[in-house]
């Protein structure tokens, strides 16, 4: 008899993590050199793999003067307007696989800016999404991600203040800094950009980890939205697990009886959820 497990819907890649790595997919097996501009996803077993089959991750746009000509991809985080304009002119064939939703907020960012607002993006500015819309902006922008920086903020004169997200910032959060700043009564204007893809996943992971007895978060220990994943089943199921593949759990997982359920983080392809589900149901 087999396991009763709860995979989650939300589980995986989300639509615009599944837009790169299709076009990289995609991209392969047209058989000319493949290039990504920075890792397509934040998952060192998906770039590893996409590396044994030849595409090649670069970093810096000086380094395709001395590539083959093919394929460059643009991942969905997007990147500056500079750095956009610099890979057009290498001549290269550009695929842009930025977010529908980032590019949204660089047409924003880039509007307001030339219109004269002050532009504060909500958000790690250490994050490539971040990074590449502040990048879109004609005149610099402000990054906050918490109550400090809104301490530090001094506004250029008496300019409106257009405010923009990261796309997986916390809602509540964004929110809370929002009325925070809205309280040095500046002419501010709020567009929240946040994509529900990440709400959803982490309202799904609430409620199947408060129904299970053992929970797997599956993702990339750098990537971000994972680890959020795991903090939230964590705090409803004690035996909550962060693991990257299946051979992490195989022989590993403490005996339970009950349900168990399975969420993922927005970067963990559909095979590597497969193959867990089916070891749970079936092997475990
Ligand atoms: Fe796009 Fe939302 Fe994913 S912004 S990359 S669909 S988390």
């Amino acid at each position: 008899m087999s396991r009763e497990v709860i995979l989650c819907e939300s589980a995986g890649f989300c639509f615009g993590a599944n837009r790169g790595y299709n076009a990289v997919e995609d991209a392969i097996k047209e058989n000319i050199p493949i290039y990504t501009f920075g890792p397509i996803l934040n998952n060192s077993k998906i770039v590893e793999n996409f590396e044994r089959q030849g595409v090649k991750v670069i970093e810096d746009v000086n380094e395709f003067k001395n590539l083959l000509k093919g394929k460059i991809i643009i991942r969905s985080h997007g990147v500056p307007k500079e750095t956009y304009e610099t890979l057009l002119e290498t001549g290269f064939d550009i695929f842009d696989a930025t977010c529908p939703f980032v590019k949204r907020i660089h047409r924003i960012v880039e509007k307001e800016s030339k219109e004269g607002s002050d532009i504060i993006v909500i958000g790690n500015p250490e994050h490539p999404e971040v990074k590449g819309i502040v990048g879109w902006s004609v005149k610099g922008a402000t990054v906050i991600e918490n109550d400090e920086d809104i301490a530090k903020y001094v506004p250029e004169g008496d300019a409106k203040i257009c405010i923009v997200s990261q796309t997986t910032f916390n809602r509540n959060k964004f929110q809370e800094l929002v009325e925070k700043f809205s309280k040095n009564s500046y002419n501010i204007c709020v567009m929240n950009t946040i994509c529900d893809a990440t709400c959803e996943r982490q309202a799904e992971a609430t409620e199947v980890s408060k129904k299970v007895d053992l929970m797997l978060v599956i993702g990339d220990k750098q990537s971000s939205n994972s680890k959020k994943l795991f903090e939230i089943c964590k705090a409803n199921c004690d035996q909550t697990y962060f693991i990257q593949e299946l051979s992490d759990i195989v022989g590993r997982l403490p005996r339970v009886s009950g349900l168990v359920g399975i969420t993922a983080g927005a970067s963990t392809p559909k095979y590597i959820i497969e193959e867990v589900q089916n070891y749970v149901r079936n092997d475990f």
